[in-house]
């Protein structure tokens, strides 16, 4: 298989909301393949260090090719960033300068064949970005009860078709794989638009394996917790339920005075973005300064 590339998503608008400082301490609490992470380390060299964190063990060892010509600045870490304070502490540091996450699945995530992250994919339904952790797509879909199956579907998938939709898979169970899932959607007649209907039950399914709005939630108060005074905090989110909960942190502490928004409505991929990565289109990056 060719080798799997991420192109970073919004990257002048993450390098100028982040402002990166030579000799300054930077944490990409999300560094996948390294590619925000580079561009912020060719910024604060001599004298800065990039904390790469990263839940994906496949997409840290690929970091660390990336990235390894950079020695000691860059410190790759594997670990979820609901525990970013935690990680940066342990790595001998109180403070930083700047953070980044940029939140969603990569490419390599995405399109590798065995990671059941895609309703394209006949992979086994997995979606775990952390390989060790027990929990798995098979295991929610399979083994939820049909109620609870329902809540998640209707509240991370913002799917109004939820209770159809986990009917038939109730019928179905065991569902295997990826195209058994997103096939059986499709044939309930409850395509509208160009999106494909299992669309929204794959984003629902991923938020529950890997806890995400909960992780981000956490992370979002740690991170405040370790910015040093007039240091950065750059979001990328990829879907509404993401964005909100990012608005209502930055909004919260904007209000407490903690920090001051620096982007009042959330930036947008440019047309020329657009035009060379389309899976950018529904990246938005909110900034916030710490006071
Ligand atoms: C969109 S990719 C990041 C791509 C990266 N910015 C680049 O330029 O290559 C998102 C990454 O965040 C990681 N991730 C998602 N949630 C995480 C969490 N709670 N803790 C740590 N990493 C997480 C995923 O494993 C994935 O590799």
């Amino acid at each position: 298989m060719a080798a799997i590339t991420h192109v970073p998503v919004l990257l002048n608008e993450v390098i100028e909301g982040l402002d990166p400082k030579r000799g300054g301490i930077y944490v990409d609490g999300t560094v996948g393949l390294g590619g925000h992470a580079e561009a912020v380390l060719s910024r604060i060299l001599p004298g800065g260090i990039l904390i790469g964190i990263d839940k994906d063990g496949e997409a840290l060892s690929i970091a660390r090719d990336r990235l390894g010509g950079y020695g000691k600045a860059a410190y790759l870490i594997k670990g979820d960033f609901y525990r970013m304070a935690e990680i940066v502490r342990n790595t001998g540091f109180a403070e930083v300068d700047g953070i980044l996450l940029d939140l969603g699945v990569s490419s390599l995530q995405l399109f590798s064949e065995d990671r059941g992250f895609s309703f394209r994919s006949s992979a086994p339904l997995d979606m775990r970005m952390d390989k060790a952790q027990d929990l798995t797509a098979w295991d929610v879909v399979n083994k939820y009860p049909e109620g609870r199956l329902e809540e998640i579907i209707r509240a991370y998938g913002e799917e109004r078709y939820a209770r159809r939709i986990v009917r038939a898979v109730v019928r179905n169970r065991p569902i295997d794989t990826c195209l058994q899932l997103s096939a059986l959607i499709d044939g309930l007649g409850i395509r509208s638009g160009r999106i494909h209907p299992a669309t929204r039950t794959f984003q629902a399914l991923r938020i529950e394996v890997n806890m995400e709005l909960d992780n981000l939630s956490s992370c979002m108060s740690e991170g405040v917790g370790i910015l040093k005074k007039g240091g950065r905090f750059c979001v990328i989110s990829y879907h509404s339920l993401e964005d909100r909960v990012v608005k209502n942190s930055f909004r919260d502490t904007a209000k407490q005075g903690i920090m001051k928004l620096i982007t009042k409505k959330p930036l947008r991929p440019t047309r020329e973005e657009l035009g060379i990565n389309p899976s950018s289109r529904s990246a938005r990056l909110r900034v916030a300064e710490r006071m």
